[in-house]
């Protein structure tokens, strides 16, 4: 089913006046979230990198109630309201009430990276024969596609009613040579928020040129509400018996090595916080790379499980994708306003970010990220939301 956003917006403005209490849905409602200025092009002074832009807040309400809100800048999940074990809704993700926050200070809250999410050793690679340099923004190394990555950009939206829930695809054409990387790159991300509480995101993209591509959504999720101090008490699950061990700075050494008997097995169930502190790195915290597998899968399989002891709430992550990035808001420092007036602590959120393995362009045993034209890059995550007793 498809209906026009006239009737959608009226449909929504009824359900969203209760909003805070138990709107109904399924509904769509997009409202002004203010304007990101110019990103100039030293290169090109008539093509700016980001023209001075709109941006747009798509407010998506499934059957149940249960509501994400969505920008247009960089694809962020600025909002995301599911019910704990009582029923009573709660904002279970890290962000700002306003655009300032995004546009200044924003440690990747939400938002969709790329080309390549995660680390690019020296931000540079070679591809067919070529070296390529990217954006140096993370020490020596290229971190999420770079200075302007697609965090940075504004994707067009289209928002609808569909037979699984409302949803919202967004598009991107990245150009060729832009922030460094090979072809024009046609990107479509489309969100789902299914009546099952299910945030289903399924990426594609096309190119001109080789190239090389990773997507993964940045979100930093806290069951217990984006407000309620640290996640070390989740309880953590993860489907991975692996990992891609690390440099000091972050780039895996090439080897892939088992997590058993270290502070990275989440094998069984554990808290995050139970052996945290074990970890060797500065800031202390997890920051890795954990293997499920050695490609991508036709349909998306569980990954990880997230518990959150009082809430009740349970996040189940599916992707096709080989790998996910733990990272546990190691750089938080209480120093960002969040919703609210918020201070996000270290240790204040949990990211999953699925994806191929950091630094892939430059790691010939990974599997590969390099996406050739004629070939389509897709890959799709589901973050689905529930409650234990
Ligand atoms: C990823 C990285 C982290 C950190 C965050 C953003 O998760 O792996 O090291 O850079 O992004 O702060």
């Amino acid at each position: 089913m498809r209906l026009p956003l006239s009737l959608l917006v009226v449909f929504a403005m009824t359900t969203l006046a209760t909003a805070q209490s138990k709107p109904a849905g399924p509904a769509v409602k997009d409202e002004p979230f203010g304007t990101a200025p110019e990103i100039p092009n030293p290169a090109d002074k008539a093509k700016p990198i980001r023209p001075e832009s709109k941006i747009t807040a798509y407010t998506l309400v499934n059957k149940s109630g249960a509501w994400v809100k969505i920008l247009t800048l960089g694809g962020i999940i600025a909002e995301l309201h599911v019910p704990d074990r009582d029923g009573k809704l709660g904002d279970v993700v890290l962000g700002f009430d306003s655009i300032d926050g995004y546009l200044k200070d924003s440690p990747y809250f939400g938002c969709i990276t790329g080309r390549v999410a995660n680390r690019i050793a020296n931000g540079k690679f070679t591809l067919d024969g070529k070296e390529y340099a990217v954006p140096v923004n993370n020490g020596k190394n290229s971190l999420h596609g770079g200075t302007a990555g697609f965090d940075k950009m504004v994707w067009k939206a289209d928002a609808s009613l569909s037979a699984h829930g409302p949803t919202l695809k967004l598009t991107y054409t990245s150009p060729d040579g832009s922030q460094g990387y090979p072809g024009e790159l046609s990107c479509v991300v489309q969100y789902t928020w299914t009546d099952a509480n299910e945030l289903r995101i399924d990426y594609s993209a096309t190119t001109n040129k080789a190239t090389v591509v990773n997507l993964t959504n940045h979100s930093y999720f806290n069951l217990g509400g984006h407000a309620s101090g640290t996640v070390l008490d989740h309880e953590l699950t993860l489907a991975a018996d692996k990992y891609t061990p690390t440099d000091d700075s972050l780039i895996p050494i090439g080897k892939i090595e088992p997590v058993a008997g270290t502070p990275l097995d989440f094998t069984k169930p554990a808290k995050i916080g139970a052996r945290i502190k074990q970890i060797k790195a500065d800031p202390v915290g997890y920051d890795h790379n954990f293997v499920h597998g050695d490609k991508n899968t036709a349909e998306p399989k569980l990954c990880a499980t997230v518990t959150e002891p009082k809430s009740g709430r349970v996040m189940e992550v599916r992707t096709t994708e080989p790998g996910v990035q733990l990272y546990t808001g190691n750089f938080l420092d209480g120093k960002v306003k969040g919703k609210g007036g918020a201070v996000y602590p270290q240790y204040g959120a949990i990211c999953l970010e699925t994806q191929h393995f950091p630094d892939s362009p430059n790691q010939p045993t990974f599997p590969s990220i390099t996406l050739k034209p004629g070939d389509e890059y897709r890959t799709t995550t589901i973050y689905k939301f529930g409650t234990a007793k």
